[in-house]
C-alpha cells in the first residue's frame, strides 16, 4: 500500500470535528476510496480543553495555524477556520507556499482571495480544493470544473443559502414570523456566526461569486453582486405569490448577457410548478444551463457539518488519489478575464410589484396609465383585501407583469409614487423561469 497521506486539520469546530471523526471511523472505507491511508497528523484550534467527542491524543497539538500548514509531517492543510482574513488567510498562503495542497470550506476567503490563492497554488504545483465551500454537500463545484467542461455555460442559480431556505420554508408552512424561524435556524446550527451574513444575503454572494468564475472563467467580483436578502418578506407576500402560482425563493443567479455578467442575490418568485420551488427547508439547490446538456440541477443539504464533512472527505480523497488535476477554477487562474458586469437595469424578465393603493377614484386607471407608457403588460393583479388597522386609507393590490426589463419596472413605479396613488414604498420581487 502507498504512503499514507498526512492531514493538518486547522479549526475544530462543529465541521471540524465532523471531518475528525469521519477520517477515524471510516478509516478503512477512506483508505479503500483513497488508494492509501488518510491520516490526520496535527490539529489547532482556539481551545484546547474544549470536549468535541473525539480522541486527540494521537494528534500533535499547534496554537499557530501557520506551523500547522507548514508542519513536515502533513500533505494537506484543511482549513476550517472560516472568514476573509487571518488566521485563515496567512495560513493558506503558507501552506500553498510550501507546496501543500489546501482543503477548505472557506467561501468567505475564496470570495475575497480565491483569483490571488489560486494563482499561488499554481505556481506551486498545487491545487485547492473547495467543494465544501459552496452549497454544503452537494457537488457543484466538481460539476462546474470538470463535469460540464464541454458546455459553454450561460446560466448558474440556485438556492445557495439553507438558513434562507429554511425560513421561508417555515414561515410559509407554519405562518410563523420572519424572527421566530432565524431563531429556530440559529438553534439548529444552520446560520453563520453572524445570521446577518445569511438573512441578507451575503453569504449566497460568497457563493455565487466562487461559482459565477468557475462556470464563465471571470476573475471573482464579489462587490459587484446586485444583494437584497430576505429580511423584508412578509406573510402577504409568501401568500400573495402562492395565490399567484409562485413561491418566494432566495436564489442566487448568474447569467452571461449581451452586456456582461449579471450576478444578483435577490428574494425571486418561481414557478409552483418548477422543481426549484419544491426544495423545501436546508436543502440547497444549483441548477446549471449548458449549451451541449441542457439544464442540469443539483439538491442536497447545503449546511450542518456531516453534509459538509462529506464534501471535504472528498476533496481529501481526490487529493490522496492523485486525481484533482483540473486548474481550481477550472482554467488557469492567470487566464482568468476581468469581470464584466451586466447592465442590471437591463435584466429582462416578469415582476411582482405589491403596491398599498389609495381607495379612491381612478386609483387604479392612473397606475395602470403608468404600466402602460413603459409598454408594459400585466399577466395578472389581484386586490387583497384592506388591511385590519382601520387607519390605513390603502388596499395592497398585486400586479404580476409579463417579460419587461427593470429599467421599465423603476420607471414606471417612480411615476406612481409619484402620481401619489400609493402609500409608502412599493415592493418588487424578480421572477425567475426555469
Ligand atoms: N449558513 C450557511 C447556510 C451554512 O445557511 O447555508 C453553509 O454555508
Amino acid at each position: 500500500m502507498s504512503q499514507a497521506l498526512r492531514i493538518g486539520l486547522a479549526g475544530l469546530g462543529t465541521v471540524g470535528a465532523a471531518v475528525f471523526r469521519l477520517l477515524s471511523e471510516k478509516s478503512d472505507h477512506v483508505t479503500a476510496r483513497a488508494g492509501r491511508p488518510v491520516t490526520v497528523t496535527g490539529v489547532c484550534a482556539r481551545s484546547r480543553d474544549r470536549d468535541r467527542g473525539i480522541d486527540l491524543s494521537a494528534v500533535t497539538w499547534h496554537d499557530d495555524p501557520v506551523a500547522l500548514a507548514t508542519a513536515d509531517d502533513a500533505d494537506v492543510f484543511v482549513e476550517l477556520i472560516g472568514g476573509d482574513g487571518d488566521p485563515a488567510y496567512t495560513a493558506v498562503k503558507a501552506a500553498l507556499s510550501a507546496g501543500k495542497a489546501v482543503v477548505t470550506a472557506n467561501k468567505a476567503l475564496l470570495a475575497a482571495h480565491g483569483v490571488e490563492l489560486a494563482l499561488l497554488a499554481e505556481a506551486n504545483g498545487t491545487t485547492i480544493g473547495y467543494e465544501a465551500a459552496v452549497a454544503g454537500g452537494i457537488p457543484i463545484i466538481k460539476t462546474l470544473r470538470e463535469a460540464v467542461a464541454g458546455n459553454r455555460v450561460s446560466r448558474v442559480y440556485g438556492i445557495l443559502n439553507g438558513t434562507c431556505n429554511y425560513i421561508l420554508t417555515q414561515m410559509e408552512e407554519e405562518g410563523l414570523s420572519f424572527a421566530d424561524c432565524l431563531a429556530e435556524a440559529q438553534r439548529l446550527g444552520y446560520a453563520e456566526a453572524d445570521p446577518t451574513f445569511d438573512v441578507e444575503g451575503n453569504d449566497s454572494a460568497h457563493k455565487l461569486a466562487i461559482l459565477s468564475a468557475l462556470a464563465f472563467g471571470t476573475k471573482i467580483d464579489t462587490d459587484s453582486i446586485h444583494l437584497e436578502g430576505i429580511s423584508s418578506i412578509t406573510q402577504d407576500d409568501l401568500q400573495a405569490a402562492d395565490e399567484l402560482g409562485f413561491r418566494i425563493k432566495l436564489l442566487g443567479v448568474a447569467r452571461r448577457t449581451e452586456t456582461g455578467i449579471e450576478q444578483r442575490v435577490t428574494p425571486t418568485m418561481v414557478p409552483l410548478s418548477s422543481a426549484m420551488a419544491g426544495i423545501p427547508g436546508v436543502l440547497n439547490a444549483v441548477a446549471v444551463d449548458g449549451d451541449e446538456v441542457g439544464e442540469i440541477m443539483l439538491v442536497g443539504p447545503g449546511a450542518g457539518s456531516t453534509a459538509t464533512a462529506s464534501a471535504v472527505a472528498g476533496d481529501i480523497v481526490d487529493i490522496a488519489r492523485g486525481s484533482m488535476r483540473a486548474p481550481v477554477f477550472g482554467i488557469p487562474a492567470a487566464g482568468l478575464v476581468d469581470y464584466k458586469p451586466a447592465r442590471m437595469r437591463a435584466h429582462e424578465g416578469g415582476y411582482y410589484i405589491r403596491l398599498a393603493v389609495y381607495d379612491r377614484p381612478g386609483a387604479f386607471a392612473a397606475i395602470a396609465q403608468r404600466m402602460a407608457e413603459q409598454s408594459i403588460s400585466l399577466e395578472s393583479i389581484m386586490q387583497k383585501e384592506k388591511p385590519d388597522k382601520q387607519d390605513i386609507k390603502a388596499r395592497h393590490v398585486v400586479l404580476i407583469t409579463h417579460e419587461t426589463t427593470e429599467l421599465q419596472i423603476r420607471t414606471a413605479l417612480q411615476a406612481i409614487m409619484d402620481d401619489g396613488q400609493i402609500e409608502g414604498q412599493p415592493k418588487m420581487i424578480r421572477i425567475e423561469k426555469p
